[in-house]
């Protein structure tokens, strides 16, 4: 009974990080799948992928925003794995017309999305039209935009009627703390900011460090409401919870 029980548990147990990664791997050509990498804890990814010996590639968006901090992780990281990772820009002219129009820090006036969208979504969306799945740390545990995240999903905010986006989110059941354990247990480089009191990390102007008992969430576009904290790179989240 005790046998069948367990066997009746693994039937329905969730996958593993590991395995929705190979799955993820196996399905996919080389070159046509890749980890977005942010520079934060979600490192653990590449770590994985690294420890199975997945042919995936990574890449970061370098918004011109990060903390120093966060550049010299992602050459760490790049480093310590002798991987490449892929910096993806953003225009300069879409940069250049939003700065001079209106300034170094309009988000904090008239919300994060003007930014994002140069910064950060233009250059994601080139990137995935030459790709057909992508891979994220998004956690359910880390915002009321992500309590649905599935381990897969098509990725309705980037696919086109004629190019198909899947995108993975391995890390999808863990917690937090799953990710540290995972973190010190693995001796993972992490970002040194991380001991600073930061949790989720983005970018510097939009990034603070949060208290005690504070959701880490909320040190991310603290002046924005909590349901809006999605910068267009996970849309699909805030059109799921409004269409709900
Ligand atoms: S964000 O949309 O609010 O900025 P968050 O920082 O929680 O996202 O990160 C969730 C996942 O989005 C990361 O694990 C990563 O896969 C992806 N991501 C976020 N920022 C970047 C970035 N600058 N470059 C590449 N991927 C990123
Ligand atoms: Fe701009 Fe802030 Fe978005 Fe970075 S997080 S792209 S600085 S609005």
């Amino acid at each position: 009974m005790d046998n069948l029980n367990a066997q009746a548990r693994d039937e329905y147990r969730e996958p593993t990080a590991e395995e929705i990664l190979l799955d993820a791997a196996s399905r996919f050509a080389a070159g046509k799948i890749a980890i977005s990498f942010s520079g934060a804890e979600d490192v653990v990814l590449i770590d994985m992928a690294q420890r199975l010996g997945l042919n995936v590639g990574v890449f970061s968006l370098d918004t011109g925003r990060l903390h120093a901090e966060t550049y010299r992780f992602i050459e760490d990281v790049r480093s310590h794995y002798g991987i490449t990772i892929e910096l993806l820009y953003p225009e300069a002219q879409g940069v250049q017309n939003l700065v001079r129009e209106k300034g170094l820090f309009s988000f904090y006036k008239d919300g994060h999305n003007e930014c994002c969208g140069v910064r950060k979504i233009a250059p994601l969306r080139r990137k995935l039209d030459t790709l057909d799945a992508w891979i994220t740390g998004q956690r359910r545990d880390q915002s009321v935009t992500r309590t649905d995240v599935p381990f897969e999903q098509h990725d309705k905010a980037f696919s086109t009627a004629s190019h198909s986006v899947t995108k993975f989110n391995p890390l999808a059941g863990w917690s937090s703390a799953d990710v540290w354990a995972y973190i010190r247990k693995n001796e993972v480089p992490y970002n040194p900011l991380h001991d600073g009191g930061f949790i989720s990390i983005g970018c510097e102007p939009c990034t603070r460090a949060v208290g005690p008992h504070e959701h880490e969430r909320a040190g991310r576009w603290w002046w924005e409401e909590a349901t809006q904290k999605e910068c267009g790179l996970h849309a699909q989240n805030v059109i799921t919870i409004i269409s709900r």
